[in-house]
C-alpha cells in the first residue's frame, strides 16, 4: 500500500495514500473532534466540526473528507479552527430543542461534550422554538426530531450498513427533517428494527425505549460477548446497571459483522415474555414441585443411569461448546447412547472452507438456496443487500417463499439448480450461500462450483457447526427413547412431532430456561440460565470459536448449560474434565 508523509501539530504522521486527515489522526493520539462522521459510515463532510487548517488551502477543510497529500502541514488546534468549531456548536445549540438536562442521552451524547469542550455556556444566537414532532409509534425506539442535529449518521447507517434504505431526509434547510419511507410514521415504515440508525445516533434524538432514564453511561457496564440467537455469531457489548441488562449494542470491532445486529439480537431476548424456569422441580402426584438441586440431580443420574439403549437425547444448538462437548461425552461416549439429536436441521458442508460474509457482500452474483436469511440469520441478509446495493445480482433458489426474493433478478425452484449453476459459471465472483433447505440433488450440482464460488452455509439454529463437530447429530428416534433428555435450554421448541409419538410412560428429563410443552411434559427440569448470564464459547456458521461471556448473575437457582451436565456426570461417578476453563479447553482442541 503506497504511504504519504505529512505532519499534524508538527508531529510526522505516515498514512495510506487515499486516506483523509481524518483516518490519519486517529493512527496517532491527536484527536479532531467530529459529529456526522463515524468510522462505519461514508464521510460526508456535513457538520463542520472537524474542520482543520491546512498548510497553503484558503479556507479551513473538514479533516473527514480531505484526503491527505505528500508534505502536507495540518494544523488541528490552532486559534481559527477552534474559533470555527465554537461557531458550528453555538449554531447547533441555537437550533431545536438542546436542553440536555431533559435529554435522556445526557452524559453519553457526542453533542453535549463538544458543548463542554469548547466552552459552550450561553446562546449566543436567538434559540429557533419551534417544536418539532417526536414520532413513539416503532416498538423498540422513538424519535425526537427537537434533539436531532441532522447530521445523517442515521440515514448512512440504514441504506449502507443494513441495507434497508428506509431513511432520508424531507424539506431543506432549518426545516429539514429525518423521515421514514417517505415519511410515514416510523412504526408503519419498513423499518426492520435493527437499531442501527439508534446506536449510530451522536445525540438523543433516537431513543432506546426499554433503557431510557436507566442509567447514564458512566453508570453502565459494557461486557463484550456474542449473540447467541441465530448462528451468524455477531458480536456484542451488552450494557448492565446494577446487574440488569439494559440493552445490546453492536460491537464494532466484531470480526463477523463488524457493529451491525438485528432485533433478534438487539431487542427481542429483553423483551422475551416466556415464564422462566428458576428452581429445579420434580414431579409429584402428576404435578412438577419444587425441589433442591440435589435431589433433582440425583433422580436424573438414577434414571438416565439405568436408561441403557432405551435412553434418548435432544439437544439445543443453543447451547455453548463447552455443554454440547459434555453432552456428546456423557451421552456419547461414557453412555453410548446412539440415540442423540439436535432440535434443529443442519446444511450439508459443500466446500472444504467457508468463505466470510464479507465476501458475500463482494460477490458480483449471489445464489441463495435453501435459506431464508431474512428471518433466520438476518445480519447475513444485510451483507447479500449490502452486494445488492453494489450490482450483484441475486438468485433465489428455494421452493418456499423467501424474504430476499423481492430483491431476486431470478427465483427458481430447486429441481432447476443447473440453471443458477450456469449463471453463477458466467459470473466473475459468484457466492452460493445456501442452508439446511438444500437438497442432496441441489448439494451434489453446487459442489461443481466449488472452485469458482465462495461458499457460506447458514446453518439452522446457532451453535450447529460444534453440535455436529462432537456427534451430536446422529438421527434421533423418539419411538425409541424410554427415558427422554431434553437439553432445551432457552429453545422456543413445542415438541412438535417429538412429544406426541413419546411413549405415554416415558421419563423426560428437561434442562430448560423457559416453560414449555417440553417442561409441561417433563418429571424433572433443571433450570438453566440465559445467554446474559453464561460464559463459554460459542462456533458460528463459519467455523469461528468466539467467546460469550457472562453479564449478570444467573437468575435465582438457574446454572449455566456444561455446569448442569457436569454436575449431573458427578452424581453418576463420571468426571467430565474438571473446571471450566479445562472442558473449554478440551472443546476447543476437539473443534480444531
Ligand atoms: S432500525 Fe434499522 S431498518 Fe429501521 S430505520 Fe433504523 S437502521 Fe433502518
Ligand atoms: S436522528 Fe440522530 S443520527 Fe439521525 S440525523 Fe438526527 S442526530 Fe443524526
Ligand atoms: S444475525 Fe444472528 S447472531 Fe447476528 S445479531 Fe442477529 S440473531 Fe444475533
Ligand atoms: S465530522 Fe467532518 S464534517 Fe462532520
Amino acid at each position: 500500500m503506497a504511504m504519504v508523509n505529512l505532519k499534524i501539530n508538527g508531529q510526522k504522521v505516515s498514512a495510506p495514500a487515499g486516506s483523509t486527515i481524518l483516518e490519519a489522526s486517529r493512527s496517532t493520539s491527536i484527536d479532531i473532534p467530529t459529529l456526522c462522521d463515524h468510522p462505519a459510515l461514508t464521510p460526508i463532510g456535513a457538520c463542520r466540526m472537524c474542520l482543520v487548517e491546512v498548510k497553503g488551502q484558503r479556507g479551513l477543510q473538514p479533516a473527514c473528507t480531505f484526503p491527505v497529500a505528500e508534505g502536507m502541514d495540518v494544523q488541528t488546534e490552532s486559534p481559527r479552527v477552534k474559533d470555527a468549531r465554537k461557531f458550528v456548536l453555538e449554531l447547533l445549540f441555537s437550533e431545536r430543542n438542546h436542553y440536555c438536562m431533559y435529554c435522556e442521552m445526557t452524559g453519553d451524547c457526542e453533542l453535549q461534550s463538544l458543548g463542554y469542550r469548547y466552552g459552550i455556556d450561553h446562546w449566543v444566537y436567538p434559540t429557533y422554538t419551534k417544536r418539532f414532532p417526536v414520532d413513539a409509534t416503532r416498538k423498540y425506539f422513538m424519535m425526537d426530531h427537537n434533539r436531532c442535529i441532522l447530521c445523517r449518521r442515521c440515514i448512512r447507517g440504514c441504506s449502507e450498513l443494513a441495507a434497508n434504505h428506509t431513511l432520508g431526509m424531507q424539506q431543506r434547510g432549518a426545516e429539514s427533517m429525518i423521515h421514514a419511507d417517505m415519511n410515514v410514521p416510523f412504526g408503519e415504515s419498513s423499518c426492520i428494527s435493527c437499531g442501527t440508525c439508534l446506536q449510530v445516533c451522536p445525540t438523543g434524538a433516537l431513543v432506546d425505549k426499554r433503557s431510557a432514564f436507566m442509567g447514564r453511561d458512566v453508570e453502565t457496564e459494557h461486557i463484550k460477548s456474542v449473540c447467541s440467537q441465530c448462528s451468524v455469531g455477531c458480536g456484542m457489548d451488552i450494557v448492565t446497571r446494577a446487574g440488569n441488562v439494559l440493552r445490546v449494542e453492536g460491537d464494532w470491532d466484531a470480526p463477523v459483522n463488524g457493529g451491525v445486529i438485528c432485533q433478534a439480537g438487539r431487542f427481542d431476548p429483553l423483551y422475551e415474555e416466556r415464564q422462566r424456569i428458576t428452581r429445579p422441580m420434580v414431579r409429584r402426584n402428576g404435578k412438577l414441585s419444587e425441589t433442591d438441586w440435589d435431589a433433582a440431580l440425583e433422580a436424573a443420574a438414577k434414571r438416565i443411569s439405568s436408561a441403557g439403549k432405551e435412553l434418548g437425547v435432544l439437544t439445543s444448538t443453543r447451547a455453548t461448546n463447552e455443554a454440547l462437548y459434555l453432552a456428546a461425552k456423557l451421552f456419547g461416549q461414557e453412555l453410548k447412547s446412539p440415540n442423540v439429536g439436535l432440535l434443529n436441521g443442519v446444511a450439508p458442508k459443500l466446500s472444504g472452507e467457508d468463505a466470510s460474509l464479507a465476501d458475500i457482500s463482494s460477490s458480483d452474483l449471489i445464489l441463495l438456496v435453501g435459506a431464508d436469511p431474512v428471518s433466520d440469520q438476518p445480519v447475513a441478509s444485510f451483507f447479500v443487500k449490502r452486494a445488492i446495493d453494489k450490482g450483484a445480482r441475486l438468485i433465489v433458489v428455494d421452493g418456499e417463499d423467501n424474504g430476499l426474493s423481492p430483491l431476486a433478478s431470478m427465483h427458481l425452484q430447486m429441481a432447476d439448480i443447473e440453471k443458477a449453476i450456469e449463471v453463477a459459471e458466467r459470473a466473475d465472483s459468484p457466492a452460493v450461500v445456501y442452508g439446511a433447505g438444500v437438497t442432496p440433488k441441489a448439494a451434489q450440482a453446487l459442489r461443481e462450483l466449488v472452485n469458482k464460488a465462495h461458499f457460506v452455509a447458514l446453518q439452522p439454529g446457532v451453535n450447529t457447526q460444534a453440535a455436529v463437530a462432537f456427534g451430536l447429530n446422529n438421527g434421533f428416534d423418539v419411538s425409541a427413547a424410554k427415558t427422554l433428555f431434553v437439553l432445551a435450554g432457552e429453545e422456543d421448541w413445542d415438541g412438535d412431532g417429538v412429544l406426541d409419538k413419546l411413549r405415554k410412560d416415558a421419563f423426560v428429563v428437561a434442562q430448560a430456561s423457559y416453560q414449555s410443552p417440553v417442561t409441561e411434559r417433563a418429571d424433572l427440569v433443571l433450570p438453566m440460565a440465559i445467554w446474559s448470564e453464561r460464559a463459554g464459547t460459542l462456533t458460528n456458521t463459519m467455523g469461528l470459536v468466539q467467546k460469550a461471556s457472562a453479564a449478570v448473575e444467573p437468575k435465582r437457582q438457574a446454572r449455566p448449560d456444561w455446569e448442569i451436565l457436569s454436575l449431573l456426570a458427578d452424581k453418576m461417578g463420571t468426571s467430565l474434565g474438571g473446571s471450566f476453563e479445562r472442558i473449554s479447553a478440551l472443546a476447543a482442541e476437539q473443534l480444531k
